[in-house]
């Protein structure tokens, strides 16, 4: 754990405060993933469009970055977009990537200081303004260690496993490892989402209880909350309420006593 912390430069022992809530403390989790889901459930129940949902859900994600800063959670990764939501319709897939465009020229203010940004999934698809915006965002802020925030973008947890073991095939092929070289740790190394470690805590909102292709190796052993609020209705009272629950879980990673 600590040579994760250090590639990624976040700070050690962040994540040891507790959690001030209502006069209690709490142990809080390294590493929270965020199932966005429910913006067009939220949008339709208010006659309005999905694209306003997306929006509403942009400002949700801001809210809940900023909560999660507040909390002291060093680690914390969105799932913005899956490689399975490219079989959306067009345009809602163009509104969403213009909502991704606002943000990032918007990133300059709206970025917490000490929050390094960096994007996983294949953007081969994304437009060469996007994907510049993407990297320009992730080098202004690598120098953040207050919380590392992986935004998932054409991101699925089955692609990354594939092109992992891709990566470790073609060093096998090459001579420069054996077969037998191969474990979890070498395994972890080669996926995108190498440098954090593995989330301790999965939430979900939208009412439904699946994983929908995000960090399917790493999330292992995750807690998985699923919350029946939309997405764009999440912020500081419901990461407050989902993190009480993560404190009364008792996780014992396959063995008999709570760890
Ligand atoms: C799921 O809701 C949400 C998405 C597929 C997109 C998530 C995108 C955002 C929160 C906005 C963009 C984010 C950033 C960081 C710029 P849904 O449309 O599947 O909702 P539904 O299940 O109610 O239809």
């Amino acid at each position: 754990m600590t040579g994760l912390r250090e590639f990624v430069g976040v700070e050690e022992g962040a994540h040891r405060e507790e959690f001030p809530m209502s006069g209690q403390s709490v142990r809080i989790p390294d590493h929270v993933g965020f199932i966005m889901d429910g913006n067009g459930r939220w949008a339709s129940a208010r006659g309005l469009s999905r694209s306003a949902g997306h929006r509403a859900g942009a400002e949700a994600a801001q809210r809940t970055l900023e909560a999660c800063l507040e909390a002291g959670i060093p680690f914390t990764t969105f799932f913005a977009l899956s490689t399975e939501n490219w079989r959306r319709p067009a345009e809602e897939i163009g509104g969403i990537l213009s909502l991704l465009r606002e943000r990032l020229d918007a990133a300059r203010r709206s970025i917490p200081e000490g929050v390094r940004i960096r994007f996983v999934g294949d953007h081969s698809r994304l437009d060469g303004g996007l994907r510049r915006r993407m990297r320009e965002v992730e080098e202004r802020t690598r120098s953040g260690t207050r919380m590392l925030a992986s935004v998932a973008v054409g991101y699925g947890g089955r692609r990354d496993i594939v092109a992992a073991a891709r990566t470790l095939a073609r060093r096998v092929a090459s001579g420069e490892i054996h077969p037998e070289d191969i474990d979890e740790t070498l395994f972890a190394s080669a996926l995108e989402t190498r440098g954090a470690p593995d989330p301790d805590l999965v939430i979900r909102t939208g009412g439904e209880y699946r994983m929908s292709n995000f960090l399917l190796w790493q999330a292992a052993y995750a807690e998985f909350i699923s919350l029946q609020c939309y997405w764009p209705d999440f912020g500081a009272a419901a990461l407050d309420e989902a993190l009480r629950v993560f404190a009364t879980r008792q996780r014992r990673f396959g063995g008999t006593d709570p760890v």
